[in-house]
């Protein structure tokens, strides 16, 4: 693996290659960010079809299409003619972990998609390796990265103290008219890491940790499809000790609904609406104390510029580039907090995942 000092010494430093595993939904959005970061290339890609890896590789113009992803690890390792430095993981869920461990063992860098882990062993078994292979290793949880939720971690010291927050991220998914006729799409399949609280759930719960840090009680209800996996459903995360000590934080996620609802924190001065707590981009701060609490006092909201990815995918570059090995905006004790946070819902509500079997 080539150096990171070798990337930063230099005056005018070389883009931090990408290898793509998967080349679905978010490995496209993936390349639309790539495609307007100076700082980012993508050298190659592998999915399960080598026809699909072709496919993307001839429309982003990558140069390396792979039938399989242990085919591009031992194609770009550090020796090779065309090196890879951070390997995405953008495949299904259950194959993060293993790909994850893989790739680090390799000597790459690796950012893997949400949800990091299927379960806790899974986790502390990929910050491990991190911790062994000394290599960047971060959960593509974009929200880190976004303005709004900057303007959040601005705004939360002027609320006063927090008592109740209630996070939102509900979407119909795409893939439900599938299901409804009688195929079993990855996201409704709990065999393959499917479901409302591990696709969506996690958004909440990880801006829960990113604001208010680690939970101390998680209490979950929620629905079960037929196939197991759950649909919709509210995590609340209880806050007993520490600076947050008495918060009670609702977590609602749901594949069915169509994504209404607006999140709010709620304080002692005042409180914060926002429209969505993956990007938030609406961001109103309402009240004060002993006025009308929905009155408007201050409109915080953002414009956010360029592709989904976009600033996520900056700071990746810029990280790996400073020799970094874990991000301090999203760093890896708040993935095993939110993959144990997401475990503890899961067995409450009875959703099995095989992995769950290990623990
Ligand atoms: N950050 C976000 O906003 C966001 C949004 C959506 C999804 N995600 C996450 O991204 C991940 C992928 O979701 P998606 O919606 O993009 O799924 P998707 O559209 O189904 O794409 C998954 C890709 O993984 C490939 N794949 C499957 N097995 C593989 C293997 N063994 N080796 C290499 N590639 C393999 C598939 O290959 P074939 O097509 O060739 O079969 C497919 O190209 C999930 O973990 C999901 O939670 C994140």
């Amino acid at each position: 693996m080539s150096t990171s000092a070798a990337m930063t010494t230099s005056a005018s430093p070389r883009p931090v290659r990408f290898g793509v595993v998967g080349a679905g939904f978010i490995a496209q959005w993936f390349a639309e960010a790539v495609a307007q970061e100076p700082a980012a290339r993508i050298v190659a890609v592998a999915s399960a079809r080598p026809e699909r890896a072709r496919d993307f590789a001839q429309r982003h113009g990558v140069p390396h299409a792979h039938a399989g992803f242990d085919e591009m690890l031992h194609a770009h390792g550090p020796s090779s003619a065309d090196p890879i430095d951070v390997v995405y993981i953008a495949s299904p869920n259950t194959l993060h972990a293993a790909q994850t461990i893989a790739s680090l063992e390799a000597g790459f860098h690796v950012l893997v998609e949400k949800p990091f882990a299927l379960s806790p062993i899974e986790a502390k078994a990929m910050v491990e390796s991190a911790r062994v292979a000394g290599r960047f290793l971060m959960e593509a949880w974009l929200p880190a990265f976004e303005p709004g939720v900057a303007r959040l971690r601005e705004v939360l010291p002027r609320l006063g103290r927090v008592h109740r927050a209630v996070l939102v991220k509900e979407q119909f998914s795409s893939r439900m008219g599938a299901y409804r006729a009688g195929e079993l799409p990855a996201a409704f399949d709990p065999a393959r890491g499917g479901g409302s609280l591990m696709d969506l759930g996690v958004y909440p719960v990880s801006l829960a940790i990113h604001l208010f840090g680690t939970p101390d009680r998680v209490t979950a209800t929620g629905q079960l499809l037929d196939s197991g996996a759950d649909s919709h459903g509210t995590v609340v995360l209880s806050y007993e000790h520490g600076p947050h000590r008495g918060l009670e934080v609702a977590c609602l996620h749901s594949k069915t609904s169509v994504g209404a609802i607006d999140s709010v924190i709620a304080a002692e001065e005042a409180a914060v609406v926002i429209d969505d707590c993956q990007w938030p981009r609406r961001i109103e701060l309402r009240g004060p104390r002993g006025q009308d609490p929905r009155a408007l006092i201050e409109d915080l909201s953002v414009r956010r510029r360029g592709p989904q990815l976009g600033y996520e995918l900056a700071e990746v570059c810029r990280l790996v580039r400073s020799g970094a090995r874990q991000a301090g905006l999203h760093p890896l004790y708040a993935s095993l907090a939110a993959v144990d946070v997401l475990a503890q819902a899961r067995a409450q509500v009875g959703v099995r995942f095989p992995e769950d079997l290990q623990a």
